[in-house]
């Protein structure tokens, strides 16, 4: 991934952010020695091995391995990505990050992050206002007659937005906004010269992405039959587009979902339905802010998920809804299946029609894509009928067509032949022609399979296999030498980033390698943003154990040493040719003896 926040912006962010700082909202640190520790919030345990160093900036678990910088605790606790955490990072410092080419960028951040901050506001409001006596009863009721407790109201920040003309106004002026930056954040609306709050006498869901920011508001009616002279006023009413509210880009409830770590995302279509799917604790389900499903929504799911099942209302719109959905996801390279609600409109009304467990179990049953397709056109046709037969499979082999994996179509082609009696070859050859008749053939997106092959394939690559002494001497190594540009010097006569014996440790000496040529000390933090996935332990750990570590000049000459001697141990052990292996022990006896002089 391109990374297109510089280096400078992003020292600054860690700079600004304290690592003990922000890891205490998480665990219960005390001071142990030049650490901080308490219980890691990645492992279940009762006595603490997760240390966090302010000198350092970096954490680790003795227990389970987990370790990196402030970055990555971040990207580990929140389920973000590199770019996510640092922005969620950034706007807790209040940097503003500035978007490449775009030279108008730092007057839209500044207005951004004020309707955010307005926004926020707004939520709180809201919910104060649900919580008051007299002006929230309308509300509690309504959330109480839906069977939503007090519990799930804190945890979706859920309000109240009362019947007034500009009470939200007045609020947001008294905390300095002006009434054009009002309008501006979509929270008021001007109409004949006159200024109104956008959302009245409604119950309120605040909707947030995934760094956490109150992006925008839906507002609900709560008597469904109300009409204002005669005109029908909306059941929902949503934000407008503002700078930092875009329909298309966001999911009501993504930042919870995204933390039930799950290989699927419920995808539904109502604010309701995630809420009561929610409480009652199936966690990965979000909904789209009342627009159809976009490509861009589907990407962001499936950042957090394999597969996403679709939930939508049980209705025809629902059902094409979800015809389209699936189109959308596989266009963006993604899995999905359809779940099917049998007596219940939506997910909410199923639920507390049936209960969960039913609803689990339904979940359990989704629809494989393809076959809901098919499913839906043969209710349309009656196969037992000639004419009808030809008909369904005209456009099941339309269907046929979309598809990337050929096995997938193979079955596919199999199952309908036996369902109709008409020959497969027959129905294979319908196929080949319509597609023949595209004269242009998306190329298949390279499936899983292929991929773990490539991985694979990359990860046996072999090198020598470094034994642990080996490792454990290089891993100190590079830990002094990343403190002391003297130890840097004395190793650098001796060894090059390319004799360390593993990728990370290579990529590391490199770097501390190119910092004191550059005569800058090098920043273990900064250094460990370059890592992904398994590496950034292997590579925060160098730096951890510091202290433990901490040696000198002597420390250095030993441990190179003993990189040479195990490095050509195992040279020794691989090695058949006799004459080859006689040089081999020489060598060794050599070392051994030098040894014995510098260390008398
Ligand atoms: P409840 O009636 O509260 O259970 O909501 P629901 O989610 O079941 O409603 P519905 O299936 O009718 O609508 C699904 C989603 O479409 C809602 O969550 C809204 O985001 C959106 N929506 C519904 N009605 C309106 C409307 O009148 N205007 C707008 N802009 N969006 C709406
Ligand atoms: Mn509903």
């Amino acid at each position: 991934m391109p990374r297109r926040i510089s280096d400078d912006i992003i020292s600054k962010i860690c700079d600004e952010n304290d690592i003990i700082d922000y890891v205490s909202g998480y665990v219960q640190l005390k001071k142990s020695g030049r650490d901080y520790s308490g219980l890691c919030p990645f492992h279940n345990e009762k006595t603490p091995s997760f240390h966090v160093s302010q000198e350092k900036q970096l954490f680790h678990c003795f227990g389970c391995g987990a370790s990196g910088n402030l970055v990555q605790f971040v990207m580990k606790t929140e389920n973000l990505d590199f770019v996510d955490a640092l922005k969620l990072l950034a706007d807790r410092a209040g940097i503003i990050i500035p978007e490449d080419g775009d030279n108008f960028s730092d007057k839209n951040h500044e207005k951004k992050k004020k309707i955010l901050a307005m926004n926020k506001y707004a939520a709180r409001f809201f919910y104060d206002c649900l919580k008051d006596n007299g002006a929230g009863e309308k509300g509690r009721a309504y959330f109480a007659q839906r069977h939503i407790p007090m519990k799930t109201v804190t945890v979706y920040g859920l309000g109240y937005a009362p019947n007034g003309r500009d009470l939200l106004i007045k609020h947001l002026t008294s905390k300095g906004f002006s009434v054009d930056e009002i309008v501006e954040g979509g929270l008021a609306v001007s109409r004949d010269g006159r200024i109104y709050d956008k959302f009245r006498d409604r119950v309120m869901f605040p909707i947030i992405d995934v760094r956490g920011n109150v992006i925008g508001f839906g507002g609900r009616i709560m008597n469904d039959n109300k009409d204002v002279n005669g005109f029908k006023i909306p059941k929902y009413l949503n934000s407008p587009e503002t700078l930092v509210f875009d329909k298309g880009k966001n999911l009501f409830s993504l930042n919870l979902a995204k933390n039930a770590k799950s290989s699927e995302i419920i995808l539904c279509e109502g604010y309701m339905d995630v809420i009561s799917v929610y409480q009652a604790g199936i966690k990965n389900i979000v909904a789209t802010l009342g627009t159809a499903i976009t490509e861009q929504q589907a990407k962001l799911m499936l950042r957090y998920a394999s597969e996403i099942l679709i939930c939508y209302d049980s209705d025809e719109a629902g059902t094409k809804a979800a015809i389209r959905a699936i189109d959308i996801i596989n266009n963006v390279g993604g899995r999905a299946r359809v779940i099917r609600l049998k007596n219940a409109k939506d997910p909410d009304e199923f639920i507390n029609k049936n209960g969960i467990e039913k609803f689990r179990e339904t979940v359990k049953k989704a629809m494989p894509a393809t076959e809901f397709k098919i499913s839906l056109i043969k209710n349309q046709y009656d196969i037992t009928d000639t004419e009808g037969k030809i008909l369904f499979i005209d456009e099941v082999v339309n269907v046929f067509t979309k598809l990337k994996d050929a096995v997938e179509i193979d079955a596919y082609i199999t199952k309908v032949a036996e369902d109709t009696g008409i020959n497969r070859d027959a129905i294979l050859s319908k196929y080949r022609e319509k597609t023949s008749k595209n004269t242009y053939r998306k190329i298949p997106a390279k499936n899983e399979y292929q991929k773990k092959a490539e991985q694979r394939k990359r990860n046996n690559v072999k090198e020598f296999k470094a034994t642990g002494s080996l490792i454990e001497a290089e891993k100190r190594l590079i830990g002094l030498i990343s403190q002391s540009k003297k130890l840097y010097k004395i190793t650098s006569l001796s060894m090059q980033p390319e004799d360390f014996s593993t990728d990370v440790y290579r990529r590391l000496a490199k770097m501390i390698f190119d910092s004191y040529k550059e005569d800058v000390s090098p920043d273990p933090a900064m250094m460990l943003n370059d890592f992904h996935g398994d590496d950034i332990s292997e590579a925060s750990e160098v730096f951890y154990n510091l202290e433990i570590y901490s040696g000198d000049e002597a420390t250095v000459k030993e441990l190179l040493h003993t990189i040479k001697l195990e490095k050509l141990d195992i040279r020794i052990n691989t090695e058949t040719n006799v004459s080859i292996l006689t040089e081999l022990f020489q060598e060794r006896e050599k070392m051994l003896s030098e040894k014995n002089t510098w260390e008398e």
